[in-house]
């Protein structure tokens, strides 16, 4: 019995800031931003509506599209760096949102990384067959804690939430064993300390380490699955910045049609920017049943991860 991803949901906040906005309040400009991180617009949290409801929303919708019950979810992994409240976190009220009565409900904080560490989570506790039926979200507002008046950061992120569905098949692979790692050393590179509560970055050495590391936990992910590079259909990669994926791509000699880009749309959603950009892709057909993909994320801790996973597997079974 192994674990595969069965459903998938986003959301995204309706407030659209594109880079003339940014432009109009910061020394910056939309040709400066294109060209060093393909971004051109990213959404924001505002109008009343909470975290938990983005959240809530794209669990819905993935559970809608496994065809599965919220009242049959066993657990329910929340992502999050920017819960609505400091406690309790956002699992709870989303997961009644939902209607996952009997879930368990939690928040995991991996910064960027964080799906990638909950789903390796979900996929054990549905192989190891202590749960049947795991929802993994990650739901960011980012904009809460970014320094609108820094140009160096305030350009870089954005809002959403996006989330899979994880449940038992009698799969090939699923979701196979995931490379994940941190080093703390390198936490004053990218944080958010708890009295200022705003990112801080020096952007140059995380793009050096992101790439980086991308690269080698995708190579050591591949190994693991016993596949080449030949038979990866989708590299999806953390969505920071456009340079970091195309040059990841580049390294590890992924062709630009296999490449999944959505950073342009919606800049770095942080937790959320893996589901959401499968979810993305998936949409524009880019994305099919069985397909094979590369998952890699890399953030703040720094903690990364890369993984293979195969797409909705049990859907292209016609289980
Ligand atoms: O999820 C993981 C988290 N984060 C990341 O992965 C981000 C990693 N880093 C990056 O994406 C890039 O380092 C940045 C996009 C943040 C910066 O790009 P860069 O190519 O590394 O630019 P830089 O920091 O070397 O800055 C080049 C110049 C500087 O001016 P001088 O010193 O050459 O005169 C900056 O002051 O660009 C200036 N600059 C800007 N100019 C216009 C920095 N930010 C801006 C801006 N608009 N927003």
């Amino acid at each position: 019995m192994k674990a595969g991803v069965v459903g998938i949901g986003g959301a995204l906040p309706e407030t659209v800031v594109t880079n003339a906005d940014l432009e109009a309040r910061l020394d910056t400009n939309d040709a400066w931003i294109v060209k060093r991180t393909g971004i051109r617009e990213r959404r924001h949290l505002d109008g009343g509506r909470t975290l938990t409801d983005l959240g809530a929303e794209a669990c819905s919708m993935a559970l809608a599209d496994a065809g599965r019950d919220p009242a049959d979810v066993d657990r329910l992994f929340v992502c999050t760096l920017t819960p609505d409240r400091y406690m309790p976190g956002l699992a709870p009220g989303i997961g009644d949102q939902i209607g996952a009565t009997k879930a368990g409900c939690i928040d995991l904080n991996g910064a960027c990384a964080g799906f990638l560490y909950a789903l390796d989570q979900a996929a054990g506790l549905v192989e190891s067959g202590r749960a049947q039926l795991v929802v993994v979200c990650g739901a960011e507002a980012l904009s809460r804690i970014t320094d609108h008046a820094d140009r160096g950061t305030a350009i870089l992120f954005g809002d959403g939430a996006g989330a899979v569905v994880v449940a038992p098949g009698d799969l090939d692979r699923g979701c196979s064993t995931f490379e994940l790692r941190s080093e703390g050393a390198h936490g004053d590179l990218l944080y958010a300390d708890g009295e200022e509560r705003l990112m801080r970055m020096d952007g140059k050495e995380v793009y050096v380490h992101a790439v980086a590391r991308m690269v080698e936990a995708t190579e050591a992910a591949l190994v693991r699955a016993q596949i080449t590079l030949d038979d990866v259909d989708l590299f999806v990669a953390h969505q920071a910045n456009a340079r970091i994926i195309e040059s990841a791509a580049r390294r590890l000699g992924v062709p630009a049609e296999k490449v999944v880009m959505n950073v342009d749309m919606i800049a770095n959603t942080s937790s959320a920017s893996i589901p959401l950009a499968l979810w993305h892709a998936e949409r524009d057909g880019q994305l099919q049943p069985g397909d094979t993909v590369a998952l890699a994320s890399f953030g703040a801790g720094f903690t990364w991860g890369a993984g293979v996973i195969t797409w909705k597997e049990h859907a292209q079974a016609g289980a």
